[in-house]
């Protein structure tokens, strides 16, 4: 019989992922907004987060069952109630994403992409940083990637405030710590129904489709010293 106050949620590469994804986002937002550290880590730290993203579409197809991306598109009818649950304060223990977080979880997967993507088309004015294909397009590409660099920003950064005021909300409302589980990889399971059942992906399969997408990118992007 399993320890179900020590239930096993979230595998290491999900975790080792979200943290790593969060700091890099925090500061690609916080270095494009201010200026600091841009010029010396913006175009790494962008590159570095579009092989975080790469490997989260492979974990999402290939990994852990409760890391999958296809079943967090749940109707929206039901992301709803469940929101109206947590505005009530009902306590839902899930072993996974729930039904609106789904949602938030593919919207930050895919504003990140578009940020990270048009990210290598575009330049600062005085062209001290370049994207790896800024000089394979024409300007009027240039200036169509910049506005939606630009802008996708300020969309990311509602939606990082959002998803953190989310997780301040479960905890305040129902009394739900999501914050732990997603450190320690274990959740407290207080319901009386059976948990469902995880189907854990093999860590060192995690740690082939990190090679695999560093290739890839390092193929892409003509990343030393490799290529
Ligand atoms: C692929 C790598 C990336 C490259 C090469 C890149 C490059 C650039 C450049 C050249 C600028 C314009 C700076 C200026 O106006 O002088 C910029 C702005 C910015 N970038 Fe990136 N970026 C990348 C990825 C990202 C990612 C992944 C994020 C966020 C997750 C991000 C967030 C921002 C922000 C917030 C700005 C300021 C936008 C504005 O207000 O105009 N970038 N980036
Ligand atoms: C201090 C800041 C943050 C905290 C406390 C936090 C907390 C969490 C928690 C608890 C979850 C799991 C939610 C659940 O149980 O369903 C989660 C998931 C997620 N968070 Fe954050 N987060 C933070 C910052 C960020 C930032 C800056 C981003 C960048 C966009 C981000 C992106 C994500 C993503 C993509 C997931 C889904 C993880 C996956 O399935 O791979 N988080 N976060």
């Amino acid at each position: 019989m399993s320890d179900l106050s020590r239930l096993r949620i979230w595998d290491i590469w999900v975790r080792l992922f979200h943290w790593s994804f969060a700091a890099s986002v925090v500061f690609l937002l916080f270095s494009g907004e201010t200026g600091i550290g841009f010029f010396d880590w913006h175009r790494w730290a962008g590159e570095f987060v579009l092989l975080l993203v790469l490997f989260r579409l492979f974990w999402g197809f290939l990994g852990s069952s409760n890391a999958r991306l296809v079943p967090l598109l749940r109707h929206p009818v039901a992301a709803l109630n469940h929101l109206r649950g947590l505005l009530a304060g009902e306590r839902h223990d899930e072993r996974g994403h729930n039904s609106a977080g789904g949602w938030a979880v593919l919207a930050m997967l895919l504003l990140v992409l578009v940020q990270a993507v048009t990210g290598l088309f575009i330049a600062d004015e005085e062209e001290l940083i370049e994207g790896a294909f800024y000089y394979d397009v024409s300007s009027g590409v240039n200036e169509f990637f910049y506005r939606i660099h630009h802008t996708n920003a300020e969309l990311l950064q509602i939606l990082v405030v959002i998803h953190v005021l989310m997780v301040l909300a479960y905890l305040i409302r129902t009394g739900q710590n999501l914050i732990l589980p997603m450190l320690t990889g274990r959740m407290k399971w207080s319901s009386d129904k059976t948990p469902p059942a995880v189907v854990f992906a093999k860590p060192w399969l995690g740690l082939f489709f990190l090679g695999v997408c560093y290739l890839l990118l390092a193929w892409l992007l003509r990343w030393p010293p490799l290529f």
